[in-house]
């Protein structure tokens, strides 16, 4: 997460995966650009003529990434997108493959900082969270909708949170279902108390972080990408993904897995029948988090995890 002050999350691991040497004509995709703190140090640092095709779906991170990014010129491109819109951007600029992609999930801290946006409990505001708030269905028009079981779920898988049951009686069984984030964090410490669990979280992050993911359709938009990187990446190509929590996460790490795997038979076979190759090989061994001094200088980057491919197989899917 960066924000103005604030360093983009591994920026030197980000910069050393995804420019492991200067090669001309570099093309780079960042799929999150929010304030532009890693596009400005992959431009930094790469050669004169790489461009870099810039994502967000946030039309003020796409204003202060503009602002920032501006004195590169025309070799950025700035495009108003959800993520899984790569490919079709990428069609756009005439780009069939791409050398190196990054995906720095999550919020920013514009957002989190701004109390109108909806998406913090640290102040009273409007129950929103859109990333992109010109569209698709706000935090409370969610609760709304939703009926006690399914919230409950919700709650449950997205939040992983062990009181999901509880949180979606109380909240459902409010006067009115809650339209700003100060009654939804009420409604959690109505149902648990304003219990601190490990880490001394507020006992609504959880839920909060549910209804986020929930709400911007953020597992759907990882599944989008990881099924679109093995067609886009060019050989020798590289990904890099900074994740915030678990359930992104074990995508990722799963996903980088297959792909580095080379044989794919069933383990009882004894010897491998499938012939099969690596289409991708890890840049990470295990997962990379960033240091002591980082997380000192720059608490949101606590729980970031990052992955990193470099893709092999050129043949497999250009045919
Ligand atoms: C953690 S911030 C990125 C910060 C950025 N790396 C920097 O250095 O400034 C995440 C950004 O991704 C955007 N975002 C999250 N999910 C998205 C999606 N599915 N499609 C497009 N943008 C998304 C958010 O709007 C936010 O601006």
């Amino acid at each position: 997460m960066d924000g103005l002050g604030h360093e983009p999350v591994m920026r030197a691991d980000v910069v050393r995966l995804l420019l492991p040497e200067p090669r001309p004509g570099l093309r780079l995709i960042d799929l999150t650009v929010g304030l532009g703190g890693h596009a400005e140090a992959l431009l930094e640092a790469a050669p004169p003529d790489a461009q870099l095709i810039g994502l967000d779906r946030d039309p003020n991170a796409l204003e202060r990434a503009g602002a920032r990014l501006e004195c590169f010129g025309a070799r950025v491109t700035l495009l108003q997108s959800p993520f899984s819109g790569m490919s079709e951007a990428m069609d756009r600029l005439g780009w069939a493959k791409v050398d190196g992609v990054l995906a720095d999930l999550g919020v920013s801290s514009l957002q989190l900082d701004d109390a109108q946006r909806g998406f913090s409990f640290q102040s009273d505001a409007p129950l929103d969270m859109r990333m992109d708030p010109t569209r698709g269905e706000s935090a409370a028009a969610l609760l709304a909708r939703l009926d006690e079981r399914e919230l409950g779920v919700l709650i449950r898988e997205l939040g992983e949170e062990p009181a999901a049951r509880r949180i979606a009686r109380s909240i459902k069984r409010s006067d009115e279902p809650p339209t700003t984030t100060g009654a939804l964090r009420a409604a959690v410490h109505r149902a648990v108390g304003p219990r601190r669990g490990r880490r001394n979280l507020d006992p609504s992050t959880l839920t909060f972080q549910a209804l986020r993911i929930a709400v911007n359709a953020e597992l759907d938009e990882l599944d989008a990408i990881l099924t679109q990187l093995p067609e886009r990446l060019a050989e020798h190509g590289r990904a890099v993904v900074l994740s915030y929590h678990s359930l992104e996460d074990r995508r990722v790490k799963r996903t980088f897995a297959l792909w580095a795997k080379a044989c794919v038979c069933p383990p009882e076979l004894p010897i491998c029948q499938c012939g099969g190759r690596a289409r991708a090989r890890a840049l990470t061994r295990r997962v990379a988090t960033p240091s002591e001094e980082e997380i000192a200088r720059n608490p949101r980057a606590r729980s970031a995890r990052l992955r990193a491919i470099e893709w092999l197989d050129a043949a497999g899917d250009e045919g």
